[in-house]
């Protein structure tokens, strides 16, 4: 075995979740090394939807107008269509991904920044390529092969696949970012709660390429779903399209009885099953690839063993229903990136990694099971025509038939449609809460008595909130009269305390304790003749402390801690708090 290569943290895998970690890592200063066992990143579109919370870190890092530039923006992907094929006749649609003025606004409101549709073939480059320039170094056709933890280190095995050479790097900690499959999580032993592939339903995907414009322009969406008799490949009457690039790069999906397992597939039968997609088979059609996944149901309750730690898929698997998977993955390594740079530079002891268990854990519990719920939505449009999920071609040509009957029967029909199809926005589009209300409760968040029990916030609607561990709120504030963002003046690797003009004792207090503790603490004074001014008084309304009170928000843009004013009490435990959670 060769010399031992040296670095501080060792990622495992390079997609969202690993691609994140190195660049945020990197960015704060910490030598990293990625490793992932392929030639190149992901090479299907897979995950797609990049919800505003990520928007929100790839704006912290500079990456907000690359990933616009390449990205599909929202406003082409509200018309989720229901219709008996591309060409054929329209059953409804939804107005997803916040597409309805109701959630535009709300959207709007929550963030400086708009959700887009970026798949991680685009994704996962764009932000290799930004942790590269930050100085991560990065190692493709390396896999890992084992570790062991040290008292002071991690030293991992990994195989240069190119030339089945084996070496060791020792590391100060080590992260699993290697998905679904995750061999370091088997490694540390986590267990898991629910399984993978847990439906007796599998699904198939075609890539293709066609000029699909003329059928969606003018409805432009993320997906459109047909309901036909027959369709599918045993025949179970439904079947999907999913936009990659508007409107040419295409995914068609269509389930298939796992227990029979994958439907033998070739370019001509790919075609054919398209072309019953699109209604038409004049229409010219490309297969790019295929390949089959299954629904997983499967999370950990906890995250890490001592100095190694698990992210994204390796510790949550879930349904794609809601778009959360990369998006998680992404906030994962966010939460805990920052975390791990305190620790290797000194600034904080290591008992403030145990956080990041505490504080992820609980959201990878909601996402996988808020997707596996969605669900059951497409299956209750297929009860709402009274047909079981696997219908006869007949059945469904009747119910459907029955849909523009101008009877009461059809009537009766038609609202029981209706509602089964408006119920299935909660999978695309209809969670603004699951991504936008985290409520952390762990050491690094300190609650005082006045702050209350944390309220478990809604799953649909976001709610703003400045109770320690909640996200900080957005609101726009202006210097020199230009629009910024309060999540613009935090984060970036440091602690910030937002104040109000009559709060700038603050500052002093701030600046002492950052000097005892050796750390880099901002203070912003907001208000008039301030760098920073509450223009438009929605600070004020939204801090939730008098204006000489103070929020002290973590480098993540989490509320840490909440002074309510500034008597000398409350100034006195700023250090304390600081304290506290850096431990
Ligand atoms: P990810 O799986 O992306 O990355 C793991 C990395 O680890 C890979 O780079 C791999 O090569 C590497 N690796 C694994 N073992 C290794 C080893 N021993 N040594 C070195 N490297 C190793 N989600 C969603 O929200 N919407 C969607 O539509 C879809 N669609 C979708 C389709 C398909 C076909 C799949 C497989 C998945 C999805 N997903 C999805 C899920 C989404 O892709 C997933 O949640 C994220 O990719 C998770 O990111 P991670 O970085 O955690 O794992």
């Amino acid at each position: 075995m060769n010399a031992m290569v040296e670095t501080d943290v060792l990622i495992i895998g390079a997609g969202p979740a690993g691609a994140a970690a190195a660049l945020l890592l990197s960015r704060y200063g910490v030598k990293t090394l990625l490793v992932n066992k392929y030639p190149g990143s992901s090479p299907g579109p897979r995950a797609h939807i990049v919800n505003q919370r990520t928007m929100e870190i790839l704006r912290e890092l500079g990456l907000e107008d690359t990933a616009k530039a390449i990205a599909t923006p929202q406003p082409l992907l509200g018309d989720h269509v229901y219709a008996t094929s591309l060409t054929g006749e329209e059953l409804g649609r939804i107005k997803a991904w916040g597409s309805s003025p109701e959630a535009l606004a709300a959207h709007a409101a929550a963030s400086p920044c708009a959700m887009c549709d970026l798949p991680q073939l685009y994704f996962e480059p764009m932000v290799l390529q930004a942790a590269s320039l930050a100085g991560a170094q990065i190692r493709f056709q390396t896999e890992y092969v084992s570790h062991r933890q040290e008292s002071e280190a991690v030293v991992s095995v990994l195989k240069d696949r190119l030339t089945g050479a084996e070496f060791q790097v020792r590391s100060a900690y080590l992260l699993g970012a290697d998905g679904a499959r995750s061999q370091v999580a088997q490694d540390i032993g986590l267990a898991y709660e629910g399984e993978l592939g847990l439906t007796a339903a599998g699904s198939l995907n075609v890539e293709f390429t066609a000029d699909l414009s003329p059928w969606v322009a003018h409805r432009p969406g993320d997906m459109y779903w047909f309901v036909q008799p027959g369709l599918g490949i045993r025949g179970q009457g439904i079947g999907s399209l999913r936009m990659i690039r508007p409107w040419h790069k295409w995914v068609a999906v269509w389930g298939y009885d796992l227990a029979k397992g994958p439907p033998p597939m070739d370019e001509g039968e790919a075609t054919r099953m398209v072309h019953r997609l699109l209604g038409d088979d004049s229409i010219p059609v490309t297969i790019d690839a295929w390949s089959n996944w299954t629904i997983n149901r499967r999370y950990a309750h906890q995250l890490s063993h001592e100095r190694v730690f698990c992210l994204g898929d390796a510790v949550h698997c879930h349904s794609p229903m809601a778009g959360l998977g990369l998006n998680t993955s992404v906030q994962d390594a966010y939460n805990l990136s920052w975390k791990l740079a305190w620790v290797l530079q000194g600034k904080a002891a290591p008992r403030l990694l145990a956080s990041y268990d505490k504080e992820r854990a609980p959201v990878a519990k909601q996402i996988v099971e808020y997707a596996y719920d969605c669900g059951r939505y497409i299956a209750d449009m297929f009860r709402s025509l009274g047909l079981s999920a696997n219908p006869s071609p007949e059945q469904m040509a009747r119910s459907l038939a029955q849909l523009k009957e101008p009877t009461s029967a059809g009537a009766a029909l038609r609202a029981a449609w209706r509602e089964a199809v408006d119920s299935t926005l909660a999978g695309f589009g209809g969670a603004h809460g699951v991504e936008m209300n985290q409520r952390y409760v762990s050491n690094a968040v300190f609650a005082e008595d006045d702050d209350g029990e944390p309220k478990a916030p809604s799953e649909f609607h976001h709610e703003a909130s400045t109770r320690p561990g909640a996200p900080l709120p957005h609101v726009w504030l202006t210097r020199h009269q230009h629009r910024v963002s309060t999540l613009d003046v935090c984060g970036k690797g440091r602690f910030t305390l937002l104040t109000g003009l009559s709060g700038q004792a603050w500052a002093s207090v701030a600046s002492a304790a950052a000097d005892k503790l050796g750390i880099d603490l901002d203070v912003h004074v907001i208000g008039p003749g301030q760098s920073l001014e509450d223009s438009y008084g929605d600070f004020a309304r939204m801090s939730g402390v008098a204006e000489n009170g103070a929020l002290l928000i973590r480098p993540d843009r989490f509320v840490a801690w909440r002074a309510r004013n500034d008597n000398p009490e409350q100034r006195e435990r700023l250090l304390s708090v600081l304290q506290s959670i850096l431990s």
